[in-house]
């Protein structure tokens, strides 16, 4: 990976809260009245109104996990190639749990999961201008010390969990700085099919016969990868299924 020409420089400027409603919001608030510089990281201990994906919120405990957002200007993305970004970041995500010795895998579009575990989740917002991406708030969501969650989240799981003992959240949120700035650069330095490559093998339930539920229909298929749209391909009855976001249940 080339790492010359570097000028993203994740967490350079980091803003760290003690409270706040979402640092998604924040940031977005933030870039409503001024131009953070690229790489501005806004980490909060607790966020109270931490927002998921789909709608949904996200939920953690104060001060055990981290909770942040990252500022880009990706305008070399067109609009329609936002999920390339997505694939990056995901991918910074699983090198970074990889230097830790946990072997994850990406729940497509942007859960990071240990076994059939969720262990960090990423909700990536953006601003479009001129048919490419103004800038981009990348929110990362990971649980670190947590060890109890509420009954209604399905399958939660932790690094202590995983790996047992106590981490210092702020140092392992400067550890994880450089692995997404690393694919981030790849994907600027036109790298895409490559990260496309590795996203796709590293896809949770990749080759796998496993069962999944649409709006009309269970079935048995076989995760294959993704489209250029960045949408999941699903191979079921000697078909080849494109699904989109929402449209798919794992059983
Ligand atoms: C998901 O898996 O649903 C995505 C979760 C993203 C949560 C993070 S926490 C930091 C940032 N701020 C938010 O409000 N959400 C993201």
């Amino acid at each position: 990976m080339n790492s010359l020409h570097n000028n993203i420089c994740i967490g350079k400027v980091c803003i760290k809260l003690d409270e706040v409603d979402s640092t998604n919001s924040y940031a977005k608030q933030l870039l409503s009245k001024s131009k953070p510089s690229e790489g501005t990281v806004i980490f909060a201990h607790y966020q109270t109104g931490g927002r998921g994906q789909f709608g949904k919120t996200w939920e953690s405990d104060r001060g055990k996990n981290l909770t942040f957002s990252i500022i880009l200007y990706p305008s070399f993305i067109e609009a329609g190639k936002a999920h390339c970004l997505n694939q990056a970041v995901c991918l910074g995500l699983k090198d970074f749990a990889e230097s830790l010795d946990i072997s994850v895998r990406i729940k497509w579009p942007n859960d990071i999961y240990y076994h059939d575990k969720k262990l960090a989740g990423v909700l990536i917002e953006n601003g479009v201008m001129g048919g490419s991406l103004d800038y981009s708030i990348i929110g990362i969501g990971m649980n670190v010390n947590q060890t109890g969650f509420s009954p209604e989240l399905p399958n939660p799981v932790s690094l202590k969990m995983i790996a047992g003992g106590e981490f210092k959240t702020e140092e392992l949120l400067n550890g994880m700085f450089p692995f997404i700035e690393r694919r981030c650069e790849q994907l600027k330095n036109g790298h895409m099919r490559e990260i496309k490559n590795e996203y796709e093998d590293s896809l949770y339930r990749l080759g796998e016969k496993r069962h999944y539920q649409t709006a009309t229909e269970n079935f048995e298929g076989i995760i294959c990868g993704v489209n250029d749209e960045g949408q999941l391909l699903v191979e079921a009855n000697g078909k080849q299924c494109v699904f989109g976001n929402n449209e798919l249940v794992y059983l």
